[in-house]
């Protein structure tokens, strides 16, 4: 079973700026909650009990967010409002999964990843990249059956517009397993379109081995002189590790990008 989950929060958020440049893009609100909260009750609802946020000093505030206990408490006993009080249990029972460890230079997602090593216990764990939330469907739950059936790492997958591939990791595929799942042979990071070797992209949710970690820690940077998880996952693909790429049924939302995240907020608004 997939009991823990990371998400890595260090970034800086450039794209989102100036909104970034004193708050943090995670806790930005869309209908009213925090991005952050879509993707902690996908968690939940696909069965995980614990989840590790990789955050750096510049966003405490995201630890903050879930340690106002004395905060609410004294509203709380000022005015016995109900609405106050559901969302006070809702952020006690997120905190209580939550462990924060720290990455305070931004050298990549690979590198963030390798700061959970000593925390996951389990031979897989799901990893969900929170500008990318996944809604009408859980993709992470849909995942974990992917898994399970083919005791396999998964990676959410989607077609992207040919001339958009430089902003994705790309794959090429090995074999299609059935109609929404593919073996993978090749995934490459952020390639050219010349280099692309399909459109086939991957997505935010990613089932990873624990042994990733000792490929991380032997990782020299890539491409930007970042520590990327695809090159990681590529060189366990080419020890014959077994990759599948998930087409998810959801809805994809980019929040990273302020046009996204503008869209993002009209789409949920309307379910
Ligand atoms: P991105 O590179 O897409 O986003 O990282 P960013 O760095 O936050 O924002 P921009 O590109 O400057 O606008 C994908 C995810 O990985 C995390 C980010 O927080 C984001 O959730 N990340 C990235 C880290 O935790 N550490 C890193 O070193 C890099």
């Amino acid at each position: 079973m997939i009991k823990q989950a990371i998400i890595p929060l260090a970034g800086l958020g450039t794209r989102l700026l100036p909104l970034t440049s004193v708050f943090a893009k995670e806790l930005l609100p869309i209908n009213g909650k925090p991005g952050i909260e879509y993707i902690l009750d996908e968690c939940i609802e696909a069965g995980i009990k614990e989840i590790i946020f990789i955050i750096s000093k510049k966003k405490k505030l995201i630890k903050d967010y879930f340690y106002k206990d004395m905060f609410y408490k004294k509203i709380i006993k000022k005015k016995r409002d109900a609405r106050i009080i559901k969302e006070y249990k809702k952020i006690l029972r997120y905190k209580k999964m939550i462990k924060f460890v720290y990455q305070n230079k931004p050298l990549g997602t690979g590198d963030a990843v390798l700061k959970t090593k000593k925390y996951i216990k389990d031979k897989f764990f799901l990893m969900l990249l929170p500008d990318d939330l996944i809604i009408k469907k859980n993709c992470s739950k849909s995942m974990i059956k992917i898994h399970k059936r083919y005791n396999s790492s998964v990676m959410a997958s989607m077609n992207v517009k040919k001339k958009t591939v430089s902003r994705w990791g790309i794959y090429k595929l090995a074999k299609k397993i059935d109609k929404n799942n593919f073996l993978i042979k090749d995934v490459i990071e952020k390639p050219a379109i010349n280099n692309a070797p399909s459109n086939k992209a991957v997505i935010g949710r990613y089932i990873l081995p624990k042994n990733i970690f000792l490929k991380l820690s032997k990782q020299k940077p890539g491409k930007g002189g970042e520590v990327h998880i695809t090159d990681a996952i590529q060189s366990l693909i080419n020890d014959n590790h077994k990759f599948i790429a998930h087409n998810f049924s959801g809805k994809y939302l980019d929040c990273g990008s302020m046009q996204g995240y503008i869209k993002s907020s009209l789409e949920i608004a309307k379910i």
